[in-house]
């Protein structure tokens, strides 16, 4: 099953994309993430994609499409993936579509987690992101037994740079203009499914496994 996640920053994607990959048995495939190890260890990539990043900006298309062309190639994406971030625009969905097609295979679902703007900067400004393994929390709505302690490795939480309220504006404009445009275009090819993020998580979780099937 190839799953995509849409939505503005800040909407739930990478908290149901991590349930679906283990319910489902795929890999959960974050751009986000990926860019993100790759500024801790100091890559060119990671140096590259910091500037954007820091910015609120979209990494260039062509940098973002050859890493996720190397991550599929891995044997853990032989039954499907659900991608968290990408793609971000319309020549990113093409690209995917393209490398796709060349295997006679498609999207099977593009799932949009609907938050709107106003709730998104309360929810990044509460979320926090372990330095060890990525993990996301909320201080309210997904909070760490111990406060600013991963459960999962034990490391400490951070408030991710670009999660500070100017540039969440500017990612939300960016998501508009650049991403929004995705809504239409995976409902030409019917494979769009809407769901209300702003319910529980674990109501969002469900209303997405009622799309996708048991
Ligand atoms: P990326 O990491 O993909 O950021 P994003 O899309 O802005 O998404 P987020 O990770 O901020 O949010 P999310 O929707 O996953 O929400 P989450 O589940 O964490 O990308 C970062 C940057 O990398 C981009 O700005 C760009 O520069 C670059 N980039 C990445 N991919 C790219 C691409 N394809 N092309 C070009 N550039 C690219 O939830 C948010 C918070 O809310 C959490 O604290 C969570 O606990 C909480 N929460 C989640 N669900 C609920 C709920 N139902 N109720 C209450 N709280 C909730
Ligand atoms: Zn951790």
């Amino acid at each position: 099953m190839k799953i995509i996640m849409l939505g503005a920053p800040g909407a739930g994607k990478g908290t149901q994309a991590k349930k679906i990959a283990e319910k489902y048995t795929i890999p959960h495939i974050s751009t986000g993430d990926i860019f993100r190890a790759n500024i801790k260890n100091n890559t060119e990539l990671g140096q590259k994609a910091k500037t954007y990043m820091d910015k609120g900006e979209l990494v260039p298309d062509e940098l973002v499409v050859d890493l996720i062309m190397d991550r599929f190639k891995e044997a853990d994406c032989a039954n499907g993936y659900v991608l968290d971030g990408f793609p971000r625009t319309i020549p990113q969905a093409e690209a995917l579509d393209k490398a796709l097609a060349a295997n006679g295979e498609k999207v099977d679902f593009a799932i949009n987690v609907e938050v709107p703007d106003e709730n998104i900067i309360n929810r990044m400004s509460g979320r926090r992101a372990c330095v060890g393994c990525g993990a996301t929390y909320h201080i309210k709505y997904n909070p760490t037994k111990v406060e600013g302690i991963c459960d999962a490795c034990g490391e400490k939480l951070i408030l991710r740079d670009d999660d500070k309220p100017e540039t969440v504006k500017n990612r939300l404009s960016v998501y508009h203009e650049q991403t929004q445009p995705l809504i239409d275009y995976y409902a030409k090819k019917n494979v769009l499914a809407e769901v209300d993020g702003t319910k529980d998580m674990e109501d969002v979780f469900n209303d997405i496994v009622t799309i996708l099937g048991k």
